[in-house]
């Protein structure tokens, strides 16, 4: 799920090379996930679940400043989608966890790789254009 792919491209550097790190950290939730033995997925699972927030914050404003830079019209709606995800992540509670915690874990992990490969296939790549002739001018 997590791997990356040119088709995820959208030729933009500073944009590509966020998009795998977001990607990376994917990986190392996944494979945590499959450590069932190791009594401290949860809190390593969480500790990700930080980093993927924070490194998404950090993303998006990047994509944010450059929409507002070059006056990028579908902006706003952009934007709600990126406050969407956040607030997911910011609102995952692991004290929910009773007994089913690979079914809660893996429930978490299909969201988040759905919802990064959709988002970037389906509205980052609206951008593309624009921006890679706005930054080519
Ligand atoms: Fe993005
Ligand atoms: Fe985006």
């Amino acid at each position: 799920m997590f791997e990356w792919n040119e088709i995820y491209s959208l030729e933009i550097d500073i944009i590509d090379k966020q998009h795998k790190k977001l990607f990376e950290i994917g990986r190392k939730l996944a494979k945590l996930a499959e450590e069932k033995e190791n009594p401290n997925r949860l809190d390593e699972i969480l500790d990700l679940i930080n980093e993927l927030t924070d490194y998404s914050v950090y993303h998006f404003n990047t994509e944010e400043a450059l929409f507002e830079k070059y006056g990028y019209e579908n902006t706003k709606v952009h934007k709600e989608i990126h406050e969407e995800f956040i607030n997911y992540l910011k609102n995952i509670r692991f004290t929910e966890v009773l007994n089913d915690e690979d079914k809660f874990i893996n429930e978490i992990l299909k969201f988040i790789g759905v919802w990064i490969l959709k988002h970037i296939k389906r509205e980052d790549s609206k951008y593309k254009d624009f921006l890679i002739s706005k930054l080519n001018e």
